[in-house]
């Protein structure tokens, strides 16, 4: 069975593009795969966080992959900083990463842009990144397409590390939703729909009450044309609700174009807050349920457990690739 390996940062509250572009593909993979999902704690830490806010998400984030689907007895559920082979194998493919390609990622620039203080750790995040996916030898990495540039300098590191030491890290291919891969802004469509959005308006939570994402919808940008049209560039604001109301209904964008045939936007705009509120209906109940309890712990004590297991494993591999420590005599 080949691996997959992904990973979302606990550094606000989990959004629909977060859904779309990347949880939504793990419920749909789990059965196939031998899956690792990771809270990707140490990634949150590259910009500044409230400690005690950060732990909450990190256990809120915890319990919404379980409230979408993910099956802990299919699936290894981890915080990263719960093990630490993962801040081990970054730091030695951060040695194997130049510092030119790590300041050409788009999201270091959009992410240190103005910026007197930027981290170092914002600069070396893709190759912790790319320690995640390696320390797994995963196949195959579900992402939304704006990871996609760090999955490309991920194989390019595991490349040159396998030529350069020892032949050991499986090149991991991305795997990007058809429909989704980027959702955007409900109040700029040209911006990726995004947690750390200091607008609330521009991003649907998966927590959020149905009177907040019918408001939200409802005052979602869109045009003047009145008519639900999909065009990505004439329409951007339309385009992407319609993407949404297809990705959560399972209905094809010519089906929902045909149904709103005549109709405006307001009824367009009602029954697509309707069928997000559907969607998450459940989801948050089985989240209340969980945020709580004793079982999220023990599911990621677990976790833990399994990930140190595998990762330790290559951790001693990368080691002795590069010459590291002691030659041991038995
Ligand atoms: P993060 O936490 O920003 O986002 C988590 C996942 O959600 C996807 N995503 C979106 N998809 C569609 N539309 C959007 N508007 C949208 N916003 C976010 C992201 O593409 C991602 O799949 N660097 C990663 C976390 C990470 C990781 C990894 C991922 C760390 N290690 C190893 C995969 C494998 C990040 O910041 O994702």
């Amino acid at each position: 069975m080949q691996t997959i390996f992904s990973g979302i940062q606990p550094s606000g509250t989990i959004t629909l593009g977060n859904y779309i572009g990347a949880l939504k593909q793990f419920t749909e993979l789990q059965d196939d795969y031998n899956c690792y999902f990771c809270i990707v704690d140490q990634h949150a830490i590259t910009v500044p966080q409230d400690r005690l806010k950060l732990r909450e998400n990190i256990r809120s984030l915890a319990a919404l992959y379980i409230a979408v689907g993910i099956d802990p007895e299919k699936a290894t559920l981890f915080i990263q900083s719960e093990v630490p082979a993962h801040a081990q194998a970054g730091w030695m493919l951060q040695c194997v990463a130049y510092i030119g390609e790590l300041e050409r990622m788009t999201q270091f620039k959009d992410k240190s842009a103005g910026k007197e203080a930027v981290s170092a750790g914002l600069l070396t995040y893709p190759p912790l990144m790319a320690a995640d996916i390696l320390l797994y030898s995963a196949h195959l990495v579900p992402v939304g397409e704006d990871q996609k540039q760090h999955l490309e300098l991920t194989r390019d590191l595991a490349e040159r590390f396998n030529r350069k030491y020892n032949d050991i890290f499986t090149i991991p291919d991305v795997r990007i939703p058809k429909e989704g891969a980027r959702v955007m802004s409900l109040q700029d469509p040209s911006k990726k729909m995004s947690k750390s959005d200091p607008n609330t308006k521009a991003f649907i939570s998966l927590l959020d009450e149905p009177k907040q994402i019918e408001k939200k919808i409802k005052s979602a940008v869109t045009d003047s044309e009145g008519k639900v049209r999909f065009d990505k560039e004439e329409k951007p604001g339309v385009s992407n609700l319609l993407s949404i109301y297809s990705v959560l209904s399972g209905k094809t964008i010519p089906e929902i174009e045909q149904h709103f045939e005549g109709k405006g936007y307001g009824e367009f705009k009602s029954e697509l807050a309707e069928v997000v509120i559907n969607h998450l209906e459940p989801i948050q109940k089985r989240y209340y349920e969980l945020i709580e309890s004793e079982e999220l712990d023990q599911i990621l004590d677990r976790g833990a457990e399994k990930a140190n297991f595998a990762a330790s494993k290559m951790i001693k591999k990368m080691e002795n690739a590069m010459g590291l420590g002691r030659k041991r005599r038995r």
